[in-house]
């Protein structure tokens, strides 16, 4: 089954949406395959966000990934990656739409509640980076008949 990676920000940590975003991944129908709270640091912040290292903000950005521990959850399903970036919305909350975490829940680039996987191989990667393998777990759900069809759940 793909797997994403979702972090659930400080930010929304400290405003108390954790319940609720959690609720929204299991109410699509995607899987928790894994979860726990981590308390981050700069070493694994410089190798998840190496991409913006260069970035102005990098500074901030990781500061901020740092007030409190956040949410780490592997989502699973099929077309998982893409189906959870939909969910999240746009970087900047303002201009997320509306039913997207971001757009319900933000209203700011910065302190935007959530991070998720962008691509499929990213998302590999960014599993691998927060959870150990024994802490992923591929367990079999008994409600995927009445959330997939047939040719999906071939797919899967
Ligand atoms: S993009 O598409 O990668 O260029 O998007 P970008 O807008 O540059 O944002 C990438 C991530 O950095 C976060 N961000 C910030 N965090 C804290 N402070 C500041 N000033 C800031 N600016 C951007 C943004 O929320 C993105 O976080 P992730 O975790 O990747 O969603």
């Amino acid at each position: 089954m793909e797997k994403s990676l979702v972090l659930i920000k400080p930010n929304a940590v400290q405003r108390g949406f954790i319940g609720e975003i959690i609720a929204r991944f299991e109410r699509k129908g995607l899987f928790i395959a894994g979860i726990k709270m981590m308390q981050l640091d700069d070493a694994i912040l410089n190798e998840h966000y190496a991409h913006l290292s260069e970035r102005s903000y990098f500074g901030e950005l990781k500061d901020s990934m740092m007030v409190t521990p956040v949410v780490a959850i592997c989502v699973a399903g099929l077309d998982t990656v893409e189906t959870v970036r939909q969910m999240v919305g746009a970087t900047n909350a303002r201009k997320a739409l509306p039913g997207t975490i971001r757009g319900d829940f933000s209203m700011s680039g910065e302190q935007n509640v959530i991070h998720a996987s962008d691509t499929v191989e990213n998302a590999i990667a960014e599993v691998n980076r927060f959870f150990k393998e024994n802490e992923i777990f591929n367990y079999e759900s008994a409600v995927t008949a009445f959330e997939y069809g047939g040719g999906e759940k071939a797919r899967m």
